[in-house]
């Protein structure tokens, strides 16, 4: 698994198909690059909503489909990069994110992103992601590159009020998240490995401007 500083490495490989395979595992071995759908209800209506750590914007036909407007926010050199791939319109791109955090959204969903920051950052954009949106949808990896638990590092931001978590794998015949099972969230941040959940977090702090 890359550590976060990979990352910026790997947005400047030069084998478009190199960073799509560390985007998403098995792409080489024929898994398209097409968007996880969440497998729990995403609050409605959605005017914005912000992409984090969008990478290519594999998820942006999707959101594009249940939002009116979509941004996406990555590291520099990996925003680079996705401007170069033909997207749908309508997608805003921010490298900065002093600037991304100035704006209000109804939604950050953030896929199979915050297993890969340092935990301190991760702290310090939970408490930017509880500001800017009432909602939150995570896809995560139980275990961060960093040996903490993702879920308990988002308890202790002291931010959200987390719903039930759905434990998802890679359904190989629909190439969508196949639902394993349901766990309290309390349960989740106790666990360690490899396992995915899905979880929407409700902003306690969120005040709309
Ligand atoms: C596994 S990819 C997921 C990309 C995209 N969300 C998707 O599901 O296709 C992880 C993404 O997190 C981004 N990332 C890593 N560190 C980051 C950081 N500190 N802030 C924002 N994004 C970061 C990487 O550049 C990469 O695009």
């Amino acid at each position: 698994m890359p550590e976060a500083s990979d990352w910026l490495a790997i947005a400047r490989s030069k084998d478009p198909d190199d960073v799509r395979e560390q985007i998403l595992t098995g792409y080489k071995a024929g898994k398209p690059f097409t968007p996880y759908e969440p497998t729990i209800p995403l609050p409605v209506p959605l005017g914005d909503v912000l992409d984090f750590g969008c990478g290519l914007g594999r998820n942006f036909p999707y959101l594009r489909r249940v939002a009116e407007r979509v941004s996406g926010f990555d590291l520099p050199p990996m925003i680079e990069r996705c401007r170069a791939v033909p997207q749908a319109e309508g997608i805003s791109l921010f490298d900065d994110w002093d600037a991304a955090k100035t704006t209000r959204f109804d939604l950050i969903i953030a896929s199979l992103v915050l297993q890969h920051i340092d935990p301190a950052m991760t702290s310090v954009r939970l408490e930017d992601f509880a500001r800017m949106a009432p909602y939150v949808y995570l896809l995560s990896r139980v275990e961060s590159d960093f040996q903490t638990n993702v879920f308990e590092d988002i308890r202790a931001a002291g931010r959200f009020e987390p719903g039930e978590c759905v434990g998802v794998d890679h359904d190989p015949a629909t190439h969508q998240l196949r639902v394993l099972g349901r766990a309290p969230f309390d349960d989740v941040r106790k666990l360690s490995g490899s396992g995915h959940f899905e979880v929407l977090l409700r902003s306690n702090v969120f005040q709309r401007a």
